[in-house]
């Protein structure tokens, strides 16, 4: 059987990947995806994603043991424990731990792929393992997979992109076939794939977090397959389980 790989190009139309019954791959590089990542290897017990500051705070309340983390305008809400920065989730601060993440358009496409059976997280970080992941269980279950770019507000994102055709670019050719923007996104990872940070860092997002003072996040984030890791979210919850 060949597995269809499709690639849809804002979170927006994560829903048509949900109602294909895909295995969906959500991509935000920069940097909810990164961050989930390293959280996750440096020993996270979970992540809770959620929508809303305001849901943030109430669940914190529910659970003051679990640690708010994530971003609006890419800084650290009011009294929240971490930001999202990738770099800022070491072992001594999240290891053991639940998080209650929520950022502004990377929580959103996972909220909006909620609904498939399978969702993954993906970035370059791990784009080896969760293409393994992906066509193992697309396989499995007969199914096709959406590579679901987070976009940011709405809005198309490069490295999102980019990151879409590194993990096709390491789908297994024989197995698959691509959809004409998986096809497009692989194109250019190609094409970007021996200066990828500094093809990167000049994305809009990549800009803006440089301006923000935040150049380390980008350069960490645009590694590839530094983790064998694949975070799943299920039932509500990121776990490296399922
Ligand atoms: C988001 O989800 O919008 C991003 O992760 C923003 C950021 O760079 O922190």
């Amino acid at each position: 059987m060949v597995v269809k790989v499709n690639l849809e190009l804002t979170a927006s139309h994560a829903v048509k990947a949900v109602n294909r019954g895909d295995v969906i791959i959500v991509i935000d590089v920069l940097r909810c995806s990164s961050s989930i990542l390293n959280a996750l290897a440096n020993g996270a017990e979970k992540i809770v994603p959620v929508m809303t500051l305001k849901e943030a705070y109430r669940l914190h309340v529910e659970h003051p043991d679990f640690l708010l983390a994530g971003e609006r305008k890419g800084m650290k809400p009011e009294r929240f424990d971490l930001g999202n920065s990738p770099l800022e989730f070491t072992q001594c601060k999240v290891a053991g731990k639940t998080l209650i993440l929520t950022t502004t358009s990377g929580t959103v496409a996972l909220s909006r792929s909620s609904s498939a059976e399978w969702v993954l997280i993906g970035a370059f970080l791990n784009a080896h393992a969760v293409a393994s992941k992906a066509i193992e269980v697309a396989e499995r279950n007969k199914t096709g997979i959406s590579l679901v770019l987070s976009g940011k507000k709405g809005r198309f994102s490069l490295e999102d992109f980019l990151c879409g055709g590194a993990i096709a670019a390491r789908l297994p050719r024989e197995k698959i076939e691509l959809s004409d923007a998986a096809s497009a996104a692989l194109l250019a990872f190609k094409q970007a794939e021996d200066n990828l940070c500094e093809t990167v860092m000049t994305g809009e997002h990549a800009q803006h977090l440089v301006r923000l003072g935040f150049k380390d996040d980008v350069e960490f984030s645009s590694q590839l397959d530094v983790f064998k890791i694949v975070p799943v979210y299920a039932d509500g919850v990121i776990t490296l389980t399922r």
